[in-house]
């Protein structure tokens, strides 16, 4: 090749845009393909959080028109911000919200609001067709129980809504529906479809099985797409909305944990990545399917599955982790205090916050406890010693014990954790929170400068066969931080009594029932 030619090849304007759509926000990054770095990231809304319905106790909700409406804003900011043509922005990519159901009717038009992750209704429909089609099959054939995952949300609404669900033409995830918003186009990934326990994994195909059970038409399935790869282009009414050119390829798609893990480079077996957002998150990827028979812990197709290479993501939940530092931060009265102030404040508490316990949970029913759902507790609190700072602190080390206490489920199924990844923009930037799972666990944490919109920007470019290597699009980020285990004695004692604390909250619970 002439030199002028490697300089066109160059110069050739290469730009990828990725979203990551969660519940409180929805977080976009634009990312230079030729550079592999990202010019800019944007999170919107910006000025406050993204709220969930929950018309009843148990239930969230979110209308998907909002994630709509901020990724369009979101886009036109990354835009306004980098002075890129639309022209010159070669592919997108989806992260989004897991396990959620979106419902639509023939003109694609959303038929209720989506009934999100967190949402509790359906954990008895799952119960029941976990008993009624036996762990055999639901674990050979779905890696999991329906618990509480789309297709018992599905049947929820067909039980409970029927003149909504006879409006109803196809279901889908929250990623899947927004794709449909961009393209048009009504599909699913097999990772996808797996993560609602609708995938059959021994017969390659959507589980007729499940659906016959649960009463639903195979035709409401959409079709299948592959998660890296030509999945549509901009129509013109959304190349409009979102400010970009008519006919850019969306070219990837994934949950916001597989992805959270790819954009960490981990996508080889043993590999584990981790995420401390509104939920947290452990996912260990394998390279077999691997299932949990108490259904404590999630398995899906990672973003790499084939089926001869049966690449399996195997995660851990708690729903309630960044959301409840929040709320404790709202109900101090310190929203207006940084997350490093908290931080600050926290350390001037000792290890296991002078006898105060925070159990974290109060954002549905928990995979980890059985599907229970017990509400988040404070526990221990002397008026006459502690203050605010206990309160920090011992939120902190709730979470992290939390962690913990699910890491050991893991590891009791074969999924060892000496190592493990994190991206640089979630509660793992806390120094109290890391070390506190790093010396339980006996774990070294790498802190990456990475956040997920960058990562599915990134396997954007992949999909449109700009980079040839996978691991290589993603694994460029620099570690900006280690903790490194230094085991303190009298963490244990802490980890126990949070245990002690967390053991009667739940038979305390299950005789109430
Ligand atoms: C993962 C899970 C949550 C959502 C959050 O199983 O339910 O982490 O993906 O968006």
């Amino acid at each position: 090749m002439t030199i002028s030619i490697i300089l066109v090849e160059l110069l050739k304007k290469m730009y990828l845009i990725g979203y990551d759509i969660g519940s409180s926000s929805i977080k976009a990054a634009l990312v230079d393909g030729n550079s592999n770095k990202a010019l800019a990231i944007v999170t919107s809304p910006s000025d406050h959080e993204l709220g969930m319905d929950a018309p009843q106790l148990g239930w969230a909700e979110q209308d998907p028109a909002i994630w709509w409406e901020h990724i369009c804003i979101a886009t036109k900011q990354l835009l306004k911000k980098t002075s890129i043509a639309p022209d010159d922005i070669k592919a997108i990519g989806i992260a989004y919200q897991m396990h959620g159901l979106v419902l639509i009717d023939k003109d694609h038009q959303v038929v209720r609001p989506s009934i999100i992750w967190c949402d509790s209704r359906a954990v008895s429909i799952g119960e029941e067709t976990y008993e009624k089609l036996g762990s055999s099959f639901c674990l050979g054939h779905l890696l999991n129980s329906p618990g509480n995952f789309t297709a018992s949300k599905l049947r929820w609404v067909l039980e409970n809504e029927p003149q909504l669900f006879d409006k109803a033409s196809h279901f889908m995830l929250p990623g899947d529906y927004l794709a449909m918003k961009m393209t048009g186009k009504v599909k699913s990934t097999i990772s996808g479809l797996s993560e609602g326990t609708l995938w059959d994994f021994k017969n390659n195909k959507v589980s007729e099985k499940l659906l016959d059970h649960l009463g639903i038409s195979n035709s409401m399935a959409p079709d299948l797409t592959p998660t890296f790869g030509l999945q549509g282009q901009l129509h013109e009414k959304a190349a409009k909305q979102m400010g970009l050119s008519i006919g850019t390829p969306v070219t990837y798609r994934a949950g916001d944990q597989p992805n959270n893990a790819l954009s960490l480079g981990v996508i080889d077996d043993g590999e584990i990545a981790a995420t401390g957002g509104t939920s947290g998150v452990v996912y260990g990827v394998k390279n077999k399917p691997i299932a949990d028979k108490q259904a404590r812990i999630n398995s899906f197709a990672h973003v790499n599955y084939t089926q001869e290479n049966p690449m399996t993501g195997a995660l851990l939940c708690i729903n309630a982790a960044g959301i409840l530092y929040r709320w404790v931060r709202l109900l101090i009265g310190a929203e207006n205090l940084s997350y490093s102030a908290m931080e600050e404040r926290a350390s001037s508490s000792e290890i296991g916050s002078d006898g105060v316990v925070v159990l974290p949970f109060g954002n549905g029913a928990e995979r980890m406890l059985g599907n229970r759902d017990i509400g988040a507790g404070i526990e221990g609190l002397q008026l006459n010693r502690h203050s605010k700072s206990h309160l920090i602190r011992a939120s902190l080390e709730g979470i992290a014990f939390s962690f913990v206490y699910g890491m050991k489920v893991l590891e009791e199924l074969g999924i060892p954790i000496q190592k493990m990844r994190v991206g640089s923009d979630n509660l793992f930037q806390s120094e109290i929170f890391s070390s506190t799972i790093s010396n339980l666990m006996n774990t070294q944490i790498e802190l990456v400068e990475n956040t997920g919109a960058v990562g599915a920007a990134r396997a954007a470019g992949y999909g449109i066969g700009h980079f040839a290597n996978l691991k290589e699009a993603v694994s460029s980020d620099k570690v900006i931080k280690r903790f490194t285990p230094s085991p303190r004695s009298n963490l244990g004692e802490a980890y126990d009594k949070w245990k002690h604390t967390l053991n009667n909250k739940i038979n305390i619970h299950d005789e109430s029932k």
